[in-house]
């Protein structure tokens, strides 16, 4: 694992996007994530698009996660997030942007077409990750299986009410998702973790100081070859390790910068 910790979260999100645009450059397949964490990132990389830097025309991408029961014209589907908040700012191809199809008819077929089309696309090359406040990633609540694949999950109730601030009430948050399981998360090349703020401290902490467990499903990053997490001060205020982590950066060798 390579753990960078940042003054803050803007500065978590320049450390993101300089490591996402070098897999823009390279015409990658881009798995994006959801949820407030990302967002300052993806706001960097459109005004890096925009100021004519960077360019995401070869790129493909694939969201995390879905609502199912959310019709996608619905403002919080990850449908409509994931082109509002990034791709309709890029110069993405719409057709190589793709979300769980959550408003099938047959669930465990759109899953198993989910598989097919990233394994179509040659895999995910980076795939970018929030984590939630009890360790889920995509939408792999604890006790999620270190192999599992695309499928329907059950949110926990601490989702829901994290989650309650995108709707009107808590009562609309749809309690089924379709999610990449975390085998689906653990194929990917290399695996981008953002984490800012006092609220993740915990869940960082355990993700990736604690043992490796299916009670943590962000932990499945210490069994990744190429993982990099990106953490803000107040992320990493439960790190035991953080002296060697800013040791490691600050001494990084020639050919790794
Ligand atoms: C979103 C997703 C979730 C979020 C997590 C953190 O696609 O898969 O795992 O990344 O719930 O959400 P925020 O960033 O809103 O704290």
């Amino acid at each position: 694992m390579d753990i960078l910790v940042r003054t803050d979260a803007s500065a978590v999100a320049t450390t993101a996007a300089d490591i996402l645009a070098r897999y823009a450059r390279a015409h990658a397949t881009i798995g994006v994530a959801t949820g407030s964490t990302p967002l300052a990132t993806y706001r960097e990389l459109i005004r890096r698009h925009q100021a004519g830097e960077l360019s995401f025309a070869g790129c493909r991408m694939f969201a995390l996660d879905e609502y199912v029961g959310l019709d996608y014209s619905h403002p919080e589907s990850y449908h409509a997030v994931i082109h509002r908040e990034l791709t309709d700012q890029l110069d993405i191809d719409p057709a190589n942007v793709h979300v769980p199809d959550a408003a099938a008819d047959n669930l465990q077929q759109a899953c198993r077409d989910y598989e097919a089309a990233i394994e179509d696309a040659g895999g995910i090359d980076i795939q970018l990750l929030g984590i939630g406040g009890n360790g889920h990633i995509g939408f792999n609540e604890p006790g999620s299986s270190f192999d599992s694949l695309t499928r329907l999950k059950t949110l926990h109730p601490a989702t829901v009410r994290d989650n309650a601030r995108f709707f009107d009430s808590p009562d609309d948050v749809p309690v089924h998702v379709l999610t990449q399981g975390l085998g689906t998360i653990r194929r990917a090349g290399h695996l981008l973790l953002l984490a800012t703020g006092q609220a993740k401290a915990d869940a960082i902490a355990a993700a990736l100081e604690g043992p490796l467990s299916a009670s943590v499903p962000a932990s499945l990053v210490q069994l990744h070859r190429r993982a990099t997490i990106v953490v803000d001060e107040a992320a990493a205020s439960g790190l035991k390790n953080v002296e060697y982590y800013r040791f490691v950066d600050e001494n990084r060798p020639e050919w790794q910068q």
